[in-house]
């Protein structure tokens, strides 16, 4: 197998290759379901990015795309969904040959922390990135709009005198995330948060639903349309205070989710978590939502970058 420049020459094949795999997997559909809006998407993200193609006896069988960041640093490198894809017979093969050259120039670049998107059907991309040092860090699930969960509680919609409320429950989120085993460092941009769920207020396509007690909010979620799958709502963020948990609150506030989804056309609902947040994950499997995606992570000890095999042992005699 050869790796090479992903040029425009293969451009269709590298289409052909991520819409069949975006066919197979089992969320769903997504905006480059057909090869035609594919090629727009893979073509679009080459700009300033290494594109690399594997090539097999003169046909492609993998190609990927790592966005490189405007300057060498910490900020992570994502791989999202469009910017990788392998014929299912070779793609482990594709993806560690496709990688290691990749990686190399990223290390050479000073990014350590590298982030892909993976389907979790069919099952190549996982594995090969798994067999490289990956892990799994974010699920994300889905399940079909149609069905109510039973809950009691009818939540309402958030207004703007809500936000200062909002803002103490994603600080109280972020603080939770920085619990073991997360470990998140809880690091909020306050003043973003605040303008952004004020946006968010504003905008009909988005809706914040809360549940109150007396008047006082104890938990909230908020829910867009998904950027990448169609006819799809997406869950952002959700939480229940900390006293007010496991009384059916989550359950309520996700059916009122589940139920404006509907209502407003969608077809399906969706939601990412942390794999190790271990309340969150059983909440939402338990709740209908299945897994279809992996967000994977891998760290690299900074330190190969002095401890690399330019060291010069003669020093020590
Ligand atoms: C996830 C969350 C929103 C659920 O809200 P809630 O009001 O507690 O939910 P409900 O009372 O309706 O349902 C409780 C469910 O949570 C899960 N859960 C609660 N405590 C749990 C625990 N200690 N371990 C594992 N699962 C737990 C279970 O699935 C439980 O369902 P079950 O009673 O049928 O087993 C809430 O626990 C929360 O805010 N957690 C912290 C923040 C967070 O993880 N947010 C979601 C990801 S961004």
């Amino acid at each position: 197998m050869k790796v090479e420049a992903l040029t425009a020459t293969c451009l269709d094949e590298a289409a052909e290759l991520l819409a069949a795999t975006q066919r197979a997997g089992e969320g769903p559909a997504s905006g480059v379901w057909r090869a035609s809006a594919a090629a727009e998407v893979i073509a679009a993200s080459l700009p300033g990015a290494l594109a690399l193609a594997a090539m097999e006896r003169g046909v492609l069988v993998g190609f990927l795309v790592v966005p490189l960041p405007g300057a060498p640093g910490a900020d992570p490198v994502r791989i999202l969904d469009h910017h990788h894809a392998a014929d299912p017979g070779r793609a482990r093969d594709a993806y560690r040959a496709l990688y290691a050259p990749a990686a190399a120039s990223l290390v050479g670049f000073g990014c350590f922390h590298h982030v892909v998107r993976v389907l979790i059907e069919p099952p190549g991309a996982v594995q090969a990135f798994g067999e490289l040092g990956f892990g799994v860090d974010q699920i994300k699930g889905v399940q079909p709009l149609g069905s109510r969960l039973s809950a009691t509680g009818e939540p309402g919609e958030a207004g703007l005198d809500d936000v200062d409320e909002l803002v103490s429950l994603y600080i109280e989120l972020a603080t939770y995330h920085a619990r073991s085993p997360v470990l998140r460092p809880a690091a909020l941009d306050v003043a973003a948060t605040r303008s952004e769920l004020v946006d968010t207020v504003e905008d009909p396509r988005r809706t914040i639903l809360v549940a109150r007690d007396g008047r006082r909010i104890i938990g909230m979620i908020e829910a867009h349309p998904d950027a990448r799958h169609l006819d799809t709502v997406t869950i952002g963020l959700n939480i229940v205070t900390e006293r007010a948990r496991s009384r059916g609150v989550g359950t309520a506030l996700l059916d009122g989710v589940l139920g404006w989804g509907l209502d407003a056309g969608y077809r399906h609902c969706a939601v990412s978590w942390a794999s190790a947040n271990l309340v969150s994950d059983a909440f939402y499997r338990a709740r209908g939502f299945v897994p279809f995606r992996y967000e994977l992570v891998r760290r690299i000890d900074p330190e190969v970058s002095w401890a690399n095999e330019r060291l010069d042992y003669s020093l020590l005699g």
